[in-house]
């Protein structure tokens, strides 16, 4: 049985974690932390899962969770985990963080992106990227996981099988995407209000945001030769799910049956990636760890479509992919819908 202890337990991706793991055969949630002085029990800040666990939230304590948990999943905003991360690994707490802080191994460039200077370099050089579907033998001897991000990975996810065969122009590469508002979590926000997000979609942080190079780091490492991107996403009026359309120029001649049996090939053993002949709707992956994703040849030029809940696939559920990896379950293990 594995112990667990979840840092921000009264979160959006949190949420998900409990209900994931709440299903899950050999799983324990011992502690949930909150930094609130009347931190709400669990049930109480995620009314959902009333009936279904009876936990208190208590202030983050490394001793505690050392002596009461095997692993610590970190549902924290960026720059929060860098604090908790080496105080846990010195006690030999496995981590799981879910934000960007151990995404991107250049500490320079972590700075430029995310304006904050890193101060675990230790950690920083050990964490591995748990994308399973691309780095799955890596992750079972990890201590550290930096869980991706979750328009990284529905862009990675569409774009690996064709960067990996080299069948694209790498500079070519153009993802727009589409996020439910529950990817910004749940601390309130003016441009997240009901009456400015519903009715509308509005493209936001155009040419800066923070998952760009994310996805150029990881794409390149799967190509062998430097991606570039054009990424723009943008916010839509539902809770959750992603939308990225991607489009590439291919490098020469290519045909749509021997892409579908490229993607089909390449995620063979990836039992959560859906290759469809359909387009693919948020709607089909909501509340499920599946990423859909379906690549079209239209006049020469390829696009593909790739779909995912961003608080499952995106976060909560790819998390839990790479738990049950690191201790050596089946990477499905409690999940409930296959
Ligand atoms: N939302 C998504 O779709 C998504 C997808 C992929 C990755 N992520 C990443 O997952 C992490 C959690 O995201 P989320 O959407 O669950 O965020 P969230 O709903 O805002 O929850 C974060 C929780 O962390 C705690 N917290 C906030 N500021 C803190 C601080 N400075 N120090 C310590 N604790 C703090 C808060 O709990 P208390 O107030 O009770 O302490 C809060 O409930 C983020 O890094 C996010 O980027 C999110």
């Amino acid at each position: 049985m594995m112990k667990i202890a979840i840092v921000g337990a009264s979160g959006y991706a949190a949420r998900e974690l409990f209900e994931i793991l709440l299903n899950h055969p050999d799983a324990r949630i011992t502690v949930a932390t909150s930094r609130r002085d009347e931190a709400p029990r669990v049930e109480e800040s995620h009314p959902g899962l009333a009936g279904r666990i009876s936990l208190e939230c208590t202030p983050f304590d490394v001793d505690r969770i050392a002596a009461d948990a095997d692993l610590a999943f970190l549902a924290l905003p960026h720059t929060a985990s860098l604090e908790v991360v080496p105080a846990l690994r010195s006690k030999g707490v496995k981590v799981i963080d879910l934000s960007a802080d151990y995404r991107i191994k250049n500490a320079q460039v972590y700075e430029q992106w995310y304006g904050h200077a890193h101060t675990d370099p230790a950690g920083l050089s050990e964490a591995i990227y748990g994308l399973p579907e691309l780095f799955r033998d890596r992750i079972p001897a990890a201590s550290l996981i930096a869980n991706p991000g979750c328009y990284t990975s529905a862009g990675i996810l569409g774009l690996a099988p064709l960067v990996a065969e080299g069948l694209v122009d790498p500079k070519s590469i153009i993802i727009d995407a589409m996020s439910g508002v529950s990817g910004a979590g749940r601390a309130p926000k003016p441009n997240l209000h009901f009456p400015e997000c519903n009715e509308s979609v509005v493209a936001y942080s155009v040419g800066n945001h923070r998952h760009t190079p994310e996805i150029e780091h990881i794409l390149s490492e799967v190509g062998g030769e430097a991606v570039e991107t054009l990424f723009t996403p943008h916010l839509i009026p539902m809770d959750r799910g992603i939308n990225a359309t991607i489009h590439a120029e291919p490098r020469s001649t290519v045909v749509e049956a021997s892409l579908v049996e490229l993607y089909r090939s390449f995620y063979h053993a990836s039992p959560f990636i859906r290759v469809c002949a359909r387009i693919p709707a948020t709607k089909d992956s909501a509340r499920t760890n599946f990423c859909d994703v379906a690549p079209k040849v239209v006049r020469g030029r390829i696009i593909i479509f790739s779909c995912l809940d961003n608080l499952i696939k995106g976060a909560a559920g790819v998390a839990v992919q790479n738990m049950n990896l690191m201790f050596g379950y089946p990477e499905t293990t409690g999940f409930w819908r296959l």
